[in-house]
């Protein structure tokens, strides 16, 4: 009995590990997927009253509001989108500022929500 006792809390951390490898899983796409790159690459300047170009990317409708020079995403038209260009380096200055270009993975990620609608998910 004891023994078994000793097997299973030996075994039974191990097992979770197995069916989370990497802890709950991350967003791969939508908005909650967006969001993830925003909070990894971008809040630092872009929040709250003195969010850089007045671009707040904390929340979905502040996004959608854009910036100072005004919406930064049109939905279903990425190539419409200066948020776009902003990250592609075609509009200055690149972004993030002062940091390297963001994965073209995340590149995709962005541009996909996009083209589905900008929704909120
Ligand atoms: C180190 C600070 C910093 C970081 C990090 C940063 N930005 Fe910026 N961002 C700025 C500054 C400064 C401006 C220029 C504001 C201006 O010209 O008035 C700007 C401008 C912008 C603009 C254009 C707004 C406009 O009206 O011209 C967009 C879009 C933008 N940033 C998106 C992002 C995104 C998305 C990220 C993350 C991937 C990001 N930025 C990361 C500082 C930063």
């Amino acid at each position: 009995m004891r023994r078994l006792l000793l097997i299973a809390t030996i075994l039974v951390p191990f097992g979770t590990a197995l069916v989370y490898p990497q802890g709950p899983a991350k967003p791969t796409k939508g908005y909650p997927a967006v969001n993830a790159i925003f909070k990894a690459n971008c809040v630092g300047c872009h929040q709250g009253a003195g969010a850089a170009g007045k671009f707040d990317v904390t929340t979905y409708a502040k996004v959608m509001v854009g910036s100072k020079k005004g919406k930064m995403v049109v939905p279903g038209k990425p190539t419409k989108s200066p948020l776009m260009d902003y990250l592609k380096g075609t509009k200055k200055p690149a972004m993030p500022m002062g940091a390297k270009p963001l994965k073209s993975a995340d590149l995709k990620i962005i541009s996909d929500w996009i083209t589905a609608g900008a929704k909120n998910k």
